[in-house]
C-alpha cells in the first residue's frame, strides 16, 4: 500500500471477543503506530440514528440519515477518542441498546459507504501508519494492508471475555452474552455489503488458548518480520 516512508498499515478483522480492541490498541502502542476503532464509529453513528430517533428497523430511513452525522475518530492507541457533532460518545456507544442495534445500522450500504470513506481518509493519513480494526478492514476497507490478521476464539471463550468486561448485572448472566454475541455475528458474517470475512492473505491467529500478552506478542512479531521484509 502507498505509505509515506516506513509506514504500515495492519489490518485487524474478526469477530466480537477475540481480543481486537485489546490487541490492536497495545500493537500500535507498542510500535508507535496509530489505532483506529471502526466498531466505534458504527457504534456512533447508530448512537446518532437512535438520538435523532431514526427507525432503526428502516434501512432507507439509515440511509437517508447516512452522511448527516460528523464522526470525528482520534487515533492515539493510549487514548482513543470518539465524537458525533462534537459530543464525547465514547461512553454512550457502549451501552447495550447501541449493541442491540448496531448490526442492522451497520448493515445499510449507504452507511457502509460513508464509514469506509472515512476510514480510508484517516488511514491515509496516519503519518508513520496504523492499526485498523474492524470486520472488514482487509477484504474491502484496506485491500492492499501490509499485514492482515484475522483473530477468531470459540463462542465460550469470546463470551466469558465480554461477559468480563460488562460490569454487575449484565456480567453476571453468561448465556445471555454467548447468545446476543452469537446474534450478532450471525447478523455482521449474514450481511450483503462487506461481511465480516476473513481476507484470502491474511494470516488466522485462534486466541482460545493465548492470553492477551501471547497474541499481542504474536502480532508485534508479524509486523516486525513484514517491516524486515522477511
Ligand atoms: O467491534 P465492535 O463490536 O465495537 O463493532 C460493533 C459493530 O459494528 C459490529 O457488530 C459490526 C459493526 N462493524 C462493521 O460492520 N464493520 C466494521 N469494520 C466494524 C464494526
Amino acid at each position: 500500500m502507498e505509505t509515506a516512508s516506513s509506514a504500515v498499515i495492519v489490518a485487524i478483522d474478526g469477530p466480537s471477543g477475540t481480543g481486537k480492541s485489546s490487541t490492536s490498541k497495545a500493537v500500535a502502542a507498542k510500535l508507535g503506530l496509530r489505532y483506529l476503532d471502526t466498531g466505534a464509529q458504527y457504534r456512533a453513528i447508530t448512537w446518532w440514528m437512535v438520538a435523532h430517533g431514526v427507525d432503526i428497523d428502516d434501512p432507507e430511513a439509515i440511509a437517508t440519515a447516512a452522511d448527516k452525522p460528523t464522526i470525528v475518530s482520534g487515533t492515539d492507541p493510549l487514548a482513543p477518542t470518539i465524537t458525533v457533532d462534537g459530543t464525547d460518545v465514547a461512553g454512550p456507544i457502549r451501552t447495550k441498546d447501541v449493541t442491540s442495534k448496531v448490526s442492522a445500522v451497520s448493515a445499510v450500504p449507504e452507511v457502509r459507504t460513508r464509514i469506509t470513506e472515512l476510514q480510508r481518509s484517516i488511514a491515509a493519513q496516519a503519518e508513520g501508519g496504523i492499526v485498523v480494526e474492524g470486520r472488514d478492514i482487509g477484504t474491502t476497507v484496506l485491500p492492499d494492508a501490509d499485514l492482515k490478521i484475522f483473530l477468531t476464539a470459540s463462542a465460550e471463550a469470546r463470551a466469558a471475555r465480554r461477559s468480563g468486561e460488562l460490569k454487575g448485572k449484565e456480567a453476571a448472566d453468561l448465556a445471555a452474552t454467548k447468545e446476543a454475541l452469537i446474534k450478532r455475528d450471525a447478523a455482521d458474517l449474514g450481511r450483503k455489503t462487506s461481511p465480516l470475512a476473513k481476507a484470502d492473505d491474511a494470516v488466522e491467529v485462534d486466541t482460545t488458548d493465548l492470553t492477551l500478552e501471547q497474541v499481542i506478542e504474536c502480532v508485534v512479531t508479524l509486523v516486525e518480520e513484514k517491516r524486515a521484509g522477511t
